[in-house]
């Protein structure tokens, strides 16, 4: 039965760039009726060679932003905004200023099902370089699984590769990064970044039949409906009206190909301005 719309909230996803779309394409097939803001951050992409500091300030203020659309959650599809910059979001920024809304990350939700059985699994992931040497795959790891493995490689040339559609030397600069990691006779291979979802028929490829691919598309949706199913208080002010709004910070012609290859059908974006100031 459709429920009539319980609030004016809107759900909020945020990645560094286009990548993100394919999360919210997922997002969007399994909880179709809430309404959505995705933003893009594509005048600062990509943020995964970028310090610490920096990749804090730009989740924050887009965070901030979001929060000014009426977003009352908002989900970092990003790994390297989720690993750099979500604590801090929850522990200072959200209890000061916005102590009723949410943001999640999609770390901890991968390694959960990256280590689904607690098997002491060897596990591999692929992210950018902020996020490998972030650590927090590994660090986070410990706590679910101590005694599961983990390894990390970055992977610094795909995202770019990516963003501008060339996906034939992306796939070509895939081996390399997938070498060191398979020879340590991984068990299981965390995609952990958005973008890399595009390249995981080739990656699956590579990886051989021994190797569990574990892609966020296939399960941050369902993890995003059982957290709105938990908490009551969050989805009842949620609006229910099927919107979707597309935000981005730079606009570049390559989009049109781009988020049609990420996302299935043509987008009209929104080019926005975020104040870094204060
Ligand atoms: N979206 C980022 C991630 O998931 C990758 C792109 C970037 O480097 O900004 O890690």
């Amino acid at each position: 039965m459709i429920k009539p719309s319980d609030g004016n909230g809107k759900i909020g996803i945020f990645d560094s760039g286009l990548g993100g779309l394919v999360i919210a394409r997922a997002i969007f097939k399994l909880m179709p009726q809430y309404d959505f803001v995705y933003l893009g951050d594509t005048k600062n992409l990509p943020y995964g060679n970028r310090p610490k500091k920096e990749v804090y300030n730009f989740t924050r203020k887009a965070v901030e932003y979001l929060f000014k659309q009426d977003c009352r959650l908002v989900v970092l599809a990003c790994n390297t905004a989720s690993a750099l910059a979500l604590r801090r979001i929850q522990r200072e920024f959200l209890p000061k200023y916005y102590p009723d809304r949410r943001v999640l990350g999609v770390v901890i939700p991968t390694l959960e099902q990256a280590d689904k059985k607690h098997s002491s699994e060897v596990i591999g992931v692929l992210a950018t370089e902020a996020t490998v040497d972030s650590h927090i795959y590994k660090k986070e790891l410990v706590k679910i699984d101590p005694r599961a493995k983990i390894f990390e490689v970055a992977a610094p040339k795909l995202v770019t590769l990516i963003e501008q559609n060339s996906l034939q030397k992306a796939e070509n600069s895939l081996k390399s990064y997938l070498k060191p990691l398979l020879s340590k006779n991984i068990e299981a291979l965390i995609l952990g970044c958005t973008h890399y979802p595009l390249l995981s028929s080739e990656i699956k490829k590579l990886a051989g039949n021994n190797v569990r691919v574990v892609s966020q598309t296939n399960f941050i949706p369902d993890k995003l409906k059982d957290y709105l199913s938990r908490h009551p208080e969050i989805r009842t002010k949620l609006s229910r009206r099927g919107k979707r709004e597309f935000l981005i910070t730079s606009y570049n012609k390559n989009f049109n190909a781009v988020a049609k290859r990420l996302f299935g059908k043509k987008l009209y974006f929104e080019e926005i301005v975020v104040s870094y100031e204060t």
